[in-house]
């Protein structure tokens, strides 16, 4: 598994074609090539390889921002589980080429990444230590975020209420450090695995959100317990219970 999974950041980082890849993880066990077969048969795996995307989640961020959007010209934009940098691609694009200056993008990552154009990337780091969202704070200098994404995934153990449990601690983290950086006005988009606690989390976007939606584009796979909770217009009423 710990092959298979090193081999899948390598694909993404690294926009390696598919052909390659099979011939690397031949033979490196069933669910290695389960997931080999899907993505050959995923036209967003090829599409992202067109359009010069690190992985296919940058049609994730994609879809909802044409639906909603949510990123414009100049905007300072954070974007936690950052790697491979897809995400960061995309912001980084929507950002730039504003009259009044070029925008901010800071990608931020347990993993080692790659540069991106414009943005600031902190590799090896984990969002939820106080001392990478000082670095973080560090590049803001005083700014304030319009945009707050999270793609930010655990490993995941195969027991879906943990996994849940631990994605739900990387969203709340999300909005204890929004409530602190965003701006009035400002967006959370972030991603988590439904299950018991979904609800809660909700309302606790809710209690400082005008709107807060559940968001599962099209590029998400059906078969994925994924979905994203999309806060927008942030006015800090109220610092939810657990934060106090
Ligand atoms: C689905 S990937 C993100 C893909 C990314 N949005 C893109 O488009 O390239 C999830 C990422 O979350 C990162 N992650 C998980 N926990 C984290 C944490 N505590 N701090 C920072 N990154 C984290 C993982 O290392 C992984 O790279």
């Amino acid at each position: 598994m710990l092959i298979a999974n090193f081999e899948i950041r390598k694909v993404c980082q690294r926009h390696l074609h598919l052909s390659k890849t099979v011939e690397k993880l031949k033979g490196k066990g069933k669910s290695s090539q389960e997931w080999l077969k899907r993505q050959a048969s995923d036209p967003y795996v090829q599409k992202a390889l067109d359009e010069n995307y690190r992985c296919r989640s940058a049609f994730k961020l994609i879809e909802i921002n044409d639906k909603y959007k949510i990123l414009r010209p100049g905007q300072v934009v954070i974007d936690c589980g950052a790697a491979p940098g897809s995400w960061c691609q995309v912001a980084a694009q929507k950002v730039a080429k504003h009259k009044q200056g070029i925008g901010t993008v800071i990608g931020i990552d347990l993993q080692n990444f790659e540069p991106i154009d414009g943005v600031h990337v902190l590799s090896e780091c984990d969002f939820t230590l106080p001392e990478s969202q000082s670095k973080i704070l560090d590049i803001l200098n005083g700014q304030k975020a319009d945009v707050i994404l999270s793609d930010m995934a655990p490993n995941a153990s195969g027991i879906k209420s943990m996994d849940h449990d631990v994605i739900i601690e990387l969203c709340q983290a999300v909005l204890q450090f929004g409530l602190w950086v965003l701006k009035p006005g400002g967006t959370i988009l972030c991603k988590l695995w439904m299950g018991a606690n979904q609800k809660s989390f909700e309302n606790d976007l809710k209690s400082n959100f005008e709107s807060v939606k559940v968001v599962k584009p099209a590029s998400s796979r059906s078969d994925s317990s994924e979905i994203f909770l999309l806060a927008r217009n942030f006015q800090l009423i109220t610092w939810p219970d657990m934060y106090k």
